[in-house]
């Protein structure tokens, strides 16, 4: 018989030890700069009815890329291929009793049947930013500035991203000015979407309207205001991109992308915009509404190709290494006894010669170790080592958790 596979689903991933740090390590900074914002954090299903992506999403992710199947009891479930209809839906579900404006975050894993390549997944997560309840433009300014602050806080200079924004309307305004019939403007609107992904981009394009699109695709005021206002708040690295249209439906104004300036990560980082109607399709009441996307796969690019991964340690400070099996026993209440004083301690039960065990908790970047054999217990006397410098000292168990929390505080 053929041994199984090891590999995982394709396109979907596998966390070992060093990616989940790094994983950790993304989480941390989205949950600090989230709540700094004073925004509140909730979650759900990964399954949804798979009704909540046919009204008003994205016809190109409903139609290709869904992940959905039929349950045993013949309804149709989908792998959510985004959070927003489903933040939609919880929203309209408890409309009257919840009190606006909402600023709520998740960071869910969402799923889309796309080819895999750099950059682009089956699986990703996803950290999800929306207002509910706020119409002006201080909403879009305040999840820009957000998006920025996650940047800043993940080492990024402002010159490494690029902020790009549009207003949905100038395109619906210019498309009507052509006086072009709905099919065409379909087409247009599809165009503009793959415009990355289409090498004649400017040759479809004129053949559609009849003349260079770009040139009829001013900046409008809201466009001037919002940049006034991100200005105000510090951040300058905006442009107005009249051709950034994104491939949801249910935006309705001011959208916005974030880019890498370094073309070796070409995908976007952040994806957002206005979408205020999307709460009527579930029966709820008309609210401004925004928000936006950011995945864990660019962003990690974005931090490997700068060098501002933090380094996996191990999250023990301290390995105690037994000298022999009589002295595990000890060995696990000493650890305890430096757990209770807020020391993160791991034994050794491997039996291993102590210079072997101390060249594997130094490879795991374990910083200290306590050697424990029957004449430290007998004497209650015990060695305590600082891989980092060698600096090594004798203390009685009494005085370990100091020298340890003391030494990890100076460093
Ligand atoms: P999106 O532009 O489809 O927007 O995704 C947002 C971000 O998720 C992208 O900028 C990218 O970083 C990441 N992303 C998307 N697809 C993949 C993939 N296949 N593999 C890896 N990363 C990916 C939305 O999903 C909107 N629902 C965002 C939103 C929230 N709008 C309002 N609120």
């Amino acid at each position: 018989m053929n041994n199984l596979k090891t590999d995982s689903y394709k396109g979907v991933r596998d966390f070992y030890p060093e990616d989940m740090f790094i994983q950790d390590y993304i989480y941390s900074v989205w949950h600090s700069v989230l709540q700094s914002y004073g925004y509140e954090h909730y979650s759900a299903s990964v399954l949804e009815p798979s009704e909540i992506y046919e009204g008003k999403t994205s016809a190109e992710i409903v139609s290709e890329q869904t992940y959905t199947f039929k349950d045993r009891g013949d309804r149709r479930v989908t792998l959510r291929p985004e959070m927003t209809p489903t933040i939609t839906r919880m929203v309209a579900k408890k409309q009257k009793s919840l009190s606006f404006p909402l600023r709520w975050y998740s960071i869910p894993n969402v799923f889309r049947y796309e080819r895999p390549q750099r950059g682009r997944l089956r699986e990703h997560w996803q950290l999800n930013v929306d207002i509910f309840g706020l119409d002006g433009l201080e909403a879009e300014a305040e999840l820009i500035e957000i998006a920025s602050a996650i940047m800043r806080n993940f080492g990024l200079k402002d010159g490494d991203f690029i902020i790009k924004i549009n207003d949905r309307k100038i395109l619906e305004e210019a498309l009507a000015g052509l006086g072009l019939d709905e099919n065409k403007k379909i087409l247009v609107r599809k165009l503009l979407d793959r415009k990355d992904k289409t090498k004649d981009f400017e040759e479809q394009m004129i053949e559609l309207v009849g003349q260079s699109f770009e040139k009829i695709l001013q900046p409008n005021e809201k466009i001037q205001e919002l940049t006034r206002k991100l200005k105000a708040r510090g951040i300058s690295n905006v442009v107005f991109e009249p051709m950034l249209i994104r491939g949801f439906d249910y935006y309705t104004g001011i959208v916005f992308e974030i880019f890498d300036t370094n073309k070796d990560n070409g995908r976007s980082l952040f994806g957002g915009g206005r979408y205020d109607n999307l709460l009527t399709l579930f029966g709820g009441e008309k609210i401004g509404t925004a928000g936006f996307g950011m995945g864990d796969v660019t962003i990690r690019e974005a931090l490997e190709l700068r060098n501002l991964l933090p380094n996996r340690l191990c999250p023990a400070h301290v390995a105690i290494c037994p000298t022999n099996e009589l002295a595990f026993d000890y060995a696990a209440s000493l650890a305890n006894r430096l757990r209770v004083a807020g020391i993160d301690a791991l034994v050794n039960y491997d039996g291993k010669k102590i210079g072997e065990q101390i060249k594997r908790a130094d490879k795991k970047g374990i910083p200290f170790i306590i050697c424990v054999g029957d004449e430290e217990i007998g004497k209650n006397i015990f060695k305590v080592k600082y891989l980092k410098s060698g600096k090594e000292k004798e203390l009685p168990v009494e005085q370990i958790a100091d020298f340890v929390s003391k030494t990890l505080s100076e460093r």
